[in-house]
């Protein structure tokens, strides 16, 4: 864990509304700013910048915390990531404690250091006079077409064939077989020898936003399974979060990103001059990636494989970037399966028009519409029109839906009246069923039900609210904190109803004596947990009176609550019966 001292100097020179006004376009209101959340979509902002308590809080998603949470949250990090982050930011130098996996203890620094190691072998190795050596760059040169340049700004390399040459070498460096088996670099044999992850492959490094080498992917030079190995995740490497080649994608995708499957695809458009497509590793898009993304474009051009598994992956990857508020088209490769291919066909410049070109969300969904029903036949037509004005019901500006109503109407051959009485139609039902979604949502969310930060809220919510109120209260004044522990209070875990109430008074008792209680929570927090934590502070501190006497009346409450719950006259209490569900669940 990195010492308090460090935390308290970082968060110190950390200006939280010029930090969020880097992401977020912030309007004074009053004593605070406001603006539109960054993590949930929004139309009316909700977003809110405390500036008294240095704190945000979003009063429509429940997102909140201090400007580690915020980063945490919005450049997806974790915790010890986070702080490092904001050090860098205000110029301060942190020494980091070593990372745990699989029981051990790592470096990170080490591991870096490691990898870069590493790629510097794999990529002298290409220039070795061996015939390992003379296939692999005759491979990426002949065959692949890359140029030495491309091969050095990729930092592309040649892992050897033989077993033992790369972490022989490794080791001579001084770094240990835990530390290479660690970093995916090799494995351990059944018999219980070392030997390296990647053999007879060319060399991908993966390069992260600070410039960490953090992983690799090894291609073989023939037709042999599997053609890709990449590593798997290791204590300085997260497949899903991160993506190939945006450490240079960032600095020219102001306008749009290019997302393609392969690291070829991405290679091939670099080196024609397209500098802003980024891959992900050997996996679907996640839901992680999608959002980094938004951090530095507001629109995504899918470039997939034209084959079942990339028009799979693209529908899924439409829907993603759609839920992140990111603006998507997709391209067509004409006579090509992969941009790779076609640049090397038809040339870079092909490929451009190809980028103006690109289909909207709405024209690729009409094409695979239209190609899913022969609409000269009457039935398939009626399926054919009706699957379109559920699309186009889907869009929220009316303009756009008219332009697609035309569009529709003339494909088909029906009159524009009809398609937009039916899309009419179509708006209306989805509006009650949001609508009732809404009012549904509302009344869980009133009754605790759906609550994942405190699943125990539902089981007594009297209670809860009661411990949300003590811990708001304690968590605001120093001096109430102080007083929860004094005889006259005596305020014991018992007291607490929830898991989290319990968990929430533990870390208050550890922090009694610190001015700011709230410096250390996202060390031992959840980042929505610190945001459930914001609320309960920012609740109170809306309130004019906090003082003493309002304190000793919610223990008060909150005791009463939980007594009442205990005695209830049939047995049962709510929270028997809903550890008895609990029990049962756990049972099937
Ligand atoms: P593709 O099979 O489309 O490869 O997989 P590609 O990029 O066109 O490769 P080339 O052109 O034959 O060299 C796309 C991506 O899926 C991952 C890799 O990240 C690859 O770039 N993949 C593929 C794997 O991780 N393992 C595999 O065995 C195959
Ligand atoms: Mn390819």
């Amino acid at each position: 864990m990195i010492a308090k001292e460090i935390v308290e100097e970082v968060l110190a020179r950390t200006d939280l509304a010029a930090l969020i006004g880097g992401y977020v376009s912030l309007k004074r209101t009053g004593s605070n700013q406001t603006g539109s959340c960054p993590f949930h979509s929004e139309r009316t902002p909700s977003f809110t910048v405390f500036s008294a308590s240095n704190s945000f809080y979003c009063f429509g998603c429940g997102a909140g915390g201090d400007a580690i949470t915020f980063v945490r949250k919005i450049e997806n990090l974790e915790y010890e990531d986070a702080v490092e982050f904001l050090a860098r930011r205000a110029g301060i130098r942190i020494q980091r404690a070593p990372e745990t996996f699989g029981g051990k203890r790592y470096d990170r620094t080490r591991l870096f250091e490691m990898n870069r190691d590493a790629a510097r072998f794999f990529h002298s190795a290409l220039y070795q006079n061996t015939p390992g050596a003379h296939a692999a760059l005759a491979y990426l040169m002949e065959k692949r077409g890359l140029s030495r340049a491309v091969i050095t700004h990729f930092g592309l390399g040649y892992s050897p064939a033989e077993y033992d040459v790369f972490f022989n070498h490794m080791k001579g460096k001084g770094y240990t077989e835990d530390e290479l088996i660690a970093g995916f670099l090799c494995g351990r044999s059944e018999r219980g020898g070392l030997y390296s992850s990647f053999r007879n492959r060319v060399m991908f490094p993966i390069i992260d936003l600070s410039g960490n080498i953090i992983a690799f992917g090894g291609r073989v030079m023939d037709d042999s399974q599997p053609k890709y190995k990449n590593s798997s995740d290791t204590p300085v490497f997260k497949k899903s979060k991160n993506l190939f080649a945006l450490n240079f994608a960032r600095t020219a995708c102001a306008e749009q990103l290019i997302l393609c499957e392969g690291y070829m695809d991405v290679i091939a458009m670099h080196a024609a001059g397209f500098t802003n497509a980024v891959a992900t590793l050997g996996t679907a898009l996640t839901e992680d990636q999608a959002r980094m993304m938004t951090r530095y474009t507001k629109k995504v051009i899918i470039s997939y494989d034209m084959d079942d598994a990339g028009r799979k992956a693209a529908d899924r990857a439409v829907k993603m970037f759609g839920d992140v508020g990111l603006e998507v088209k997709l391209l067509r490769l004409n006579g090509a399966k992969d941009p790779d291919e076609f640049i090397k066909k038809f040339g870079a410049e092909k490929f451009r028009s190809l980028l103006e070109e690109s289909r909207t969300k709405f024209e690729y969904y009409f094409e695979s519409i239209l190609s899913k029903h022969d609409i000269t036949v009457p039935q398939e037509k009626i399926k054919a029109i009706n699957a379109m004005c559920e699309l186009i019901s889907g869009f929220y500006s009316s303009a756009e839906r008219d332009v697609y109503i035309a569009e529709v109407a003339k494909r088909t051959d029906v009159s524009q009246e009809s398609i937009r009485q039916d899309v009419g139609r179509m708006i209306a039902k989805k509006k009650s069923a949001y609508k009732q979604q809404e009012t549904q949502k509302i009344h869980q969310s009133a009754a605790g039900f759906a609550d994942k930060v405190n699943a125990d809220f539902v089981k007594n919510p009297a209670a809860a609210r009661a411990e949300e109120a003590v811990l708001g209260l304690m968590l605001l004044q120093i001096g109430h904190r102080k007083r929860a522990f004094t005889a006259e209070i005596n305020l014991r875990e018992d007291d607490f109803f929830t898991e989290f109430g319990k968990k929430v008074y533990s870390y208050l008792q550890a922090h009694v004596e610190d001015e700011d209680a709230t410096e250390l929570l996202n060390e031992s927090f959840s980042a929505d947990e610190v945001g459930r934590i914001t609320h309960m502070k920012i609740a109170r501190m809306q309130l004019t009176d906090n003082g003493d006497d309002v304190f000793l009346e919610s223990v008060r409450c909150l005791r009463e609550a939980i007594a009442a719950a205990r005695e209830r006259s049939d047995g049962v209490t709510l929270s028997s019966l809903a550890a008895l569900i609990d029990r049962r669940k756990n049972d099937e």
